[in-house]
C-alpha cells in the first residue's frame, strides 16, 4: 500500500494534515528546516508530539564527514524518539555513514538521488528508503519517472528489501505517474498532498446532495450545517 509522507516542519499543516488524512511520517531536510526559522531540536520535539511515536520522522544531518553525520544522527534518534529514520545523501562519506548506523541499529533513508546507481549502491549499503528526486530530474530534462521505474526494476531483480520514497514533486501526474510504478512511498508538500484530493466536481456534487436532501432530512439539529451552505 501506498506510503503518504509530508515534505515539511510547518507543525500547523502538519497538525491539520495529520487531523484529516491517513498520512504516514514526515520528512525534513535543512531547507525544509530552514523555512520554519526555529532551531532544529525545538522543530524536531514539536513534530514528534503531534505525530505520535507510531509515525516516521526523517531527519537530515548537516554533517559531511561519516563520523559526524553518525553522532548528529544518533542525536536525533535519541531527541525524536519512536520510528525514527537517518535521512542522509548519497555523497561517498554518505554511504559509510549509511552503513555504521544500519551497525547500530538505526534505520536509514538515503536523499538526493539522482541516478539509478546511486539509489543501487545506498540499497546496497542497507538503505531502508531510498528517494529519487523527481521534478529536480524533470528540470534537468532528464526524465523523473523514468529513473524512479528503473530503480524499481532493479530493486525487485534483486529481491532487495529497500524501498522507493519518490520525493521533489511538483505536481499531481508526477505522485500519479510513480504510483503507477507501483513505488512504495512518496513525500509530498502538504499543498500538493490536497491537491490529490481536490475536484471541483466533487465539491458540486457535494452541494447539490446537501440542497437537495435538506428539505427531508429531519435530523438537520445534529448537523453542522455552516459548512454545508457554501
Ligand atoms: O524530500 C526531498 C525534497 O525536499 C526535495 O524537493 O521540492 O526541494 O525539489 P524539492
Amino acid at each position: 500500500m501506498m506510503i503518504y509522507m509530508l515534505d515539511t516542519a510547518n507543525i500547523k499543516e502538519i497538525e491539520r494534515l495529520f487531523d484529516l488524512y491517513p498520512i504516514d511520517g514526515v520528512t525534513t531536510n535543512p531547507t525544509i528546516i530552514a523555512q520554519e526559522q526555529k532551531p532544529l531540536r525545538r522543530l524536531l520535539v514539536d513534530i514528534r508530539r503531534v505525530v505520535g511515536d507510531d509515525a516516521m520522522l526523517h531527519v537530515q544531518p548537516i554533517g559531511s564527514k561519516a563520523e559526524d553525520i553518525v553522532a548528529e544522527a544518533m542525536e536525533y534518534r535519541d531527541l525524536c524518539k519512536g520510528n525514527y529514520y537517518a535521512k542522509i545523501p548519497v555523497t561517498p562519506q554518505g554511504i559509510k555513514a549509511m552503513q555504521l548506523l544500519k551497525q547500530r541499529g538505526v534505520k536509514v533513508t538515503a536523499t538526493a538521488i539522482f541516478t539509478q546507481q546511486q539509489a543501487l549502491i545506498a540499497a546496497k549499503a542497507g538503505a531502508d528508503f531510498v528517494a529519487p528526486y523527481v521534478n529536480r530530474l524533470d528540470n534537468i530534462s532528464s526524465d523523473g519517472i523514468g529513473v524512479v521505474a528503473d530503480i524499481m526494476t532493479f530493486i525487485k531483480a534483486y529481491g532487495m528489501p529497500t524501498k522507493v520514497l519518490a520525493a521533489s514533486f511538483k505536481n499531481v501526474e508526477q505522485v500519479h505517474r510513480v504510483c503507477l510504478l507501483g513505488a512504495h512511498a512518496v513525500t509530498i508538500t502538504p499543498e500538493l498532498f490536497e491537491s490529490l484530493l481536490y475536484h471541483p466536481l466533487t465539491d458540486r456534487a457535494v452541494w447539490d446532495f446537501y440542497h437537495d436532501g435538506v428539505p427531508y432530512y429531519d435530523e438537520l439539529e445534529m448537523i453542522d450545517t455552516k459548512n454545508n451552505k457554501a
